[in-house]
């Protein structure tokens, strides 16, 4: 297939676009580098030794999406392309959801001009806020928005159901992100945040790098069994080959389908931390902290759904992720920049 991925240099797009390249699918992807580089895009190609046609392009842009699908002939659309950071969503809701809500719809009006109603969106298990019962089905009630980030989730996820209940021709695939790590185990393309990580893992990179003094832990008196968050980490490899067969999905019968793509296995903050000490091969600076706003006690898929419909199933365990994580870390210790 002929295959437009937006957002095709950010961390999960350029891990699918390699995954996609290597299954035999044409790539073509926009990005307009707001949180990635161009440099992303080059690794993938010296990665697959295969080309990606490369638009730089604001999804808020009607003319440029339009140019994107009057010169490809798009068979479906990955939609990564997105705003990602919760803390900042708070700060900045105008800036979330403009850009997430106003992209996604002109990024849809240019496939409706074009007739291209095949979408795969970039989803995330924050849209069942504290989980109703764990491990989490697809079934789970949605939760209350932490974010306006999640809320842009929620509403994004609505507004592709709406199109499919008005034009049964629109076939849409809602994928449910878990908790995203590691890196390709070439070491050429890894997750590259800018200013201080959010996130556990990059954190974690940058303290084992020693850009960073120490972790600060969110919290040791939950309710689980080290007193940490428990979340389900999963490969960002394995997250990209789920694109991959949720594609093949897309020749089916149109519909909405939901899935959820995890490991079902939740791991605390303290068994990551260790995990990646084992990476790195020694011991690592960490403190308690007060815990953070927003937080779930723990967030783990039930991934049987994705695995019955679609084949899915993680391959690599926590301790690869780690590996990976800091094999990327310590070969690129500033990311893109040089
Ligand atoms: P990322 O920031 O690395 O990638 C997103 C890409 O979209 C970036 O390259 C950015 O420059 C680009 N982008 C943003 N706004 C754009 C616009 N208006 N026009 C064109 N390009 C634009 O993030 P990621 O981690 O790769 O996440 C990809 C998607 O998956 C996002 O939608 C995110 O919300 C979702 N998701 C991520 C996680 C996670 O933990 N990483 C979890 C669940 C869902
Ligand atoms: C994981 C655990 C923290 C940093 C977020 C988004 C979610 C999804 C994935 C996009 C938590 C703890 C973290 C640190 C810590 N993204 N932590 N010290 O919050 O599960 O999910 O990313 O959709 O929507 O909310 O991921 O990596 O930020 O945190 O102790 O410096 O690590 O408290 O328990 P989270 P995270």
């Amino acid at each position: 297939m002929r295959v437009l991925v937006t957002g095709g240099a950010g961390y999960i797009g350029s891990h699918t676009c390699v995954e996609l390249l290597n299954a035999g699918h044409e790539v073509v992807a926009f990005d307009n580098f707001y949180n990635s580089s161009p440099k992303a895009i080059e690794r993938v190609e010296q990665i697959t030794g295969k080309k990606i046609t490369f638009y730089e392009a604001d999804m808020m842009d009607m003319a440029a999406m339009n140019r994107i699908f009057d010169e490809q002939q798009i068979d479906a659309v990955i939609h990564f392309a997105g705003l990602k950071a919760v803390g900042e969503s708070v700060k900045k809701p105008l800036m979330y959801y403009k850009n997430n809500l106003e992209g996604t719809l002109t990024l849809c009006e240019a496939m409706q001009n074009h007739g291209v109603k095949r979408i795969i969106f970039s989803s995330s298990a924050t849209v069942y806020g504290e989980p109703a019962f764990l491990p989490i089905t697809e079934d789970c009630p949605k939760g209350v928005a932490a974010s306006p980030y999640g809320a842009t989730k929620m509403m994004q996820e609505e507004m592709l159901t709406d199109f499919h209940t008005a034009d049964p021709e629109w076939n849409v695939i809602l994928l449910r992100y878990f908790n995203p790590i590691g890196a390709h185990p070439s070491g050429l393309i890894g997750e590259d945040p800018e200013g201080i990580p959010n996130n556990l893992v990059p954190y974690i990179s940058q303290v084992a790098v020693g850009k960073l003094p120490e972790l600060g832990i969110f919290g040791n008196d939950y309710p689980t069994p080290d007193g940490t968050n428990i979340r389900d980490y999963i490969h960002v490899v394995d997250l990209a080959r789920g694109h991959v067969l949720a594609l093949k999905k897309l020749a089916e019968e149109p519909d909405v389908r939901i899935y959820n793509l995890g490991t079902g296995q939740g791991y605390s903050v303290l068994d990551v931390f260790h995990a990646y000490e084992k990476a790195v091969g020694h011991e690592l600076p960490y403190s308690f902290k007060p815990r953070r706003a927003g937080d779930v006690v723990s967030c783990y898929a039930d991934p049987t759904k994705a695995e019955k419909e679609l084949g899915f199933k993680a391959e690599f365990g926590i301790a690869e992720m780690c590996r990976d994580a800091w094999n990327w870390q310590s070969k690129n210790p500033n990311g893109y920049r040089d």
